[in-house]
């Protein structure tokens, strides 16, 4: 093992077979489950919510992995929680107080990550390090699947790293085997993968190619 953490994205699932497809990644050996969740007004996509990740819970016994693309965090972190996230990531740039949303996060014993869009330096992140399980770099835009990887998003992680290397670094948005080997040599373990895991023909080789 090589200690990456391999976290579909279901985002690239069939919405109308989310159990099969989430089955279909734990026989593939993936180790959590990422859920995207888009407002609207964060992002300009629209995606799912706190009944979805309620049903999800019930099938999957992997970590569910909930990205919260959304504004205002702080009001949605107890249903997200309740509903049965395990570890619940929000962005910085949405947050007036991340501090709040960490506490917020962790008051309900999830494990707490924050993000950051590939315009932010990671700097924005040292202060907080110490507070968080995870950092997400996101590596392209937020809002849509499918979309090119940014290198010079992957730039930032070894900063992050050279600062603390017991948090977890995710990295989401077109990783892909290439890709996800650019961003571990830099120092990540944690990779989403929604179009290069789903839309692959051997969903189990591609879990195991990112490794
Ligand atoms: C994008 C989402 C990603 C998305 C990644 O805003 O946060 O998790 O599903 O999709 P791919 O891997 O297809 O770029
Ligand atoms: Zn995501």
């Amino acid at each position: 093992m090589s200690g990456i953490i391999v976290s579909p994205s279901i985002l690239s699932a069939d919405f109308a077979n989310l159990e099969r497809d989430i089955k279909l990644a734990e026989k593939a050996g993936a180790d959590w489950i990422h859920v995207d969740v888009m407002d609207g007004h964060f992002v300009p996509n629209i995606t799912i919510g706190v009944p979805v990740v309620r049903s999800l819970r019930k099938v999957t016994d992997l970590t569910l992995d909930v990205h919260l693309m959304i504004e205002n965090p702080d009001k949605y972190i107890e249903d997200f929680a309740m509903a049965g996230a395990d570890i619940i990531t929000f962005h910085y740039e949405a947050a007036d107080n991340p501090d709040n949303v960490i506490k917020l996060i962790k008051s309900f014993g999830k494990k707490v990550g924050m993000s950051i869009k590939p315009a932010t330096s990671p700097d924005v992140v040292l202060p907080y390090l110490k507070s968080l399980d995870l950092v997400l770099v996101m590596t392209v835009e937020p809002g849509f699947g499918g979309q090119k990887f940014m290198p010079d998003c992957a730039a930032k992680i070894p900063l992050i790293r050279q600062q603390d290397e017991r948090v977890i670094i995710q990295v989401d948005g077109g990783i892909n085997a290439e890709t996800a080997k650019i961003c571990t040599d830099k120092g990540a373990n944690s990779l989403v993968a929604g179009n290069y895991i789903y839309k692959s023909e051997n969903i189990a080789e591609a879990v195991k190619s990112l490794r």
